[in-house]
């Protein structure tokens, strides 16, 4: 039986929706806690009620009755990247999700994968290895689960390419105009690969989606379409953020970097202790579609309720000492993934990124570390909190010997 909520009106000085920096979005929403569960907040000029406690998280990600995420995508995906499965509730959305759903099944993905992943993320590293510095984020985070979708795609499309797409998706609240242009792109060259994998389907995900069939049902083109221009900025995208959020996390706490160097059996609680205590979608704002009561509360029409994920996986009556990086917490149900209908469904995917591109780094390129450290900063990308990671990661690291060779 859920308790009675009361509401704190803590809309002060700070906008949750406004641009942020790490140590200030994890104090401030330490602080919002502290008045409660539940929050008045600004965000982005709005009223909105955000949610800080682990329990309350969980309990609207899987309320679809009062706070559908239908509602929000209508708004903020819908225009560009079309009626995706985020834009769907009940019936629709279980059959929708059950048609793409075999693609990512957790047991055929390692197998697929390993020949993906593990390769792609040495290629990238060999164009900078030799010396002994980079940018991690331009040179490999942004890039690499962008790359990954392309080819789980089968794409016949240069990387430039494939990374602009995945770019000017993400882009689309900052540039509409070049999201679309993307995204007709995109899509020109999808047509004519569904059409060639329906006749003679391959090993690719695009050949699952256009082959793959529930109750008699199979997906139409446009279904596909969207689905597949979802799979940047729902996929890559946090993806990137995440990588970006774990090498930052390990590289500014010694003692955990050498723990995960030593021991690769650690590498995949790293992974999930990173996505923990900085999950790159920190806010995830819906919309309430009716004026309706929700744990007792009067939530009128149209009222933003925030879902604060990077709260809820500090919550300390959920985690020991919650603002301390430990891989070794091995806390693996955290809300970085979401929770109830439209859990993530790319969270094999991601994970598996994830621990293929830290082994290949950390295998790769030994005595890594940041170069002032005190400079880097995990911010909010896309002009707010919402989306996480930092925008550089300058590293130096020994440079093979005999790789003096100049690319
Ligand atoms: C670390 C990386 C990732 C994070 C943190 C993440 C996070 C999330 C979250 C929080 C949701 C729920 C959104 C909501 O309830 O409104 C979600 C949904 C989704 N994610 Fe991910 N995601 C990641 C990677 C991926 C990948 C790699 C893919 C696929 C290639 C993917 C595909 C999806 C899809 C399709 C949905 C919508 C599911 C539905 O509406 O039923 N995600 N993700």
């Amino acid at each position: 039986m859920s308790m009675q909520l009361s509401v704190v009106d803590y809309s002060l000085q700070i906008d949750f929706g406004s641009d942020d920096d790490l140590t200030d979005l994890h104090a401030t929403l330490v602080d919002a806690r502290r008045h409660g569960a539940a929050v008045v907040v600004r965000y982005f000029g709005r009223r909105a009620l955000l949610l800080t406690s682990n329990e309350l998280v969980t309990e609207a990600f899987q309320d679809e009755a009062t706070i559908p995420a239908a509602a929000s995508y209508r708004l903020t995906t819908e225009p560009v990247l079309g009626t995706t499965i985020q834009c769907m509730e009940g019936e629709e959305h279980r059959r929708n999700r059950a048609l793409v759903f075999p693609a990512f099944r957790p047991r055929v993905m390692p197998a697929y994968l390993s020949s993906i992943l593990e390769p792609l993320a040495h290629e990238l590293v060999d164009s900078f290895a030799h010396r002994g510095e980079a940018d991690l984020v331009a040179e490999f985070t942004r890039i690499y689960p962008a790359l990954v979708i392309g080819r789980l795609l089968g794409l016949p499309a240069a990387p430039e390419d494939v990374q602009r797409w995945a770019h000017d998706l993400f882009n689309y609240p900052l540039d509409p105009e070049g999201a679309r242009r993307s995204a007709d792109e995109f899509t020109g060259l999808l047509a004519e690969l569904v059409a060639a994998r329906r006749v003679e389907p391959g090993d690719d995900l695009l050949s699952t989606l256009a082959t793959a069939e529930v109750d008699g049902e199979r997906l139409a083109d446009e279904q596909i379409f969207s689905f597949a221009r979802l799979l940047f900025p729902a996929g890559a995208d946090t993806t990137y953020l995440a990588l970006g959020n774990l090498l930052y996390a390990l590289l500014t706490h010694q003692d955990q970097y050498e723990r995960v160097l030593g021991d690769p059996g650690t590498r995949g609680w790293a992974v999930e202790e990173g996505l923990r205590w900085e999950p790159p979608v920190a806010l995830l704002p819906r919309v309430v579609p009716d004026a309706s009561h929700w744990r007792g509360i009067p939530v009128p029409e149209g009222r933003l309720v925030v879902l604060g994920i990077a709260a809820a996986n500090r919550d300390p009556s959920v985690y020991d000492l919650p603002d301390r990086f430990d891989v070794d917490r091995r806390a693996s149900a955290t809300l970085a993934f979401g929770s109830g209908p439209h859990y993530c469904l790319g969270s094999h995917l991601a994970r598996a990124e994830l621990e293929a591109a830290l082994g290949v780094l950390l295998d790769r390129l030994p005595g890594l570390r940041l170069v002032a450290p005190e400079r880097v900063r995990i911010r909010g990308v896309l002009g707010g909190t919402a989306l996480r990671g930092p925008d550089r990661l300058p590293v130096r690291f020994e440079a093979p010997r005999g790789s003096t060779d100049l690319r």
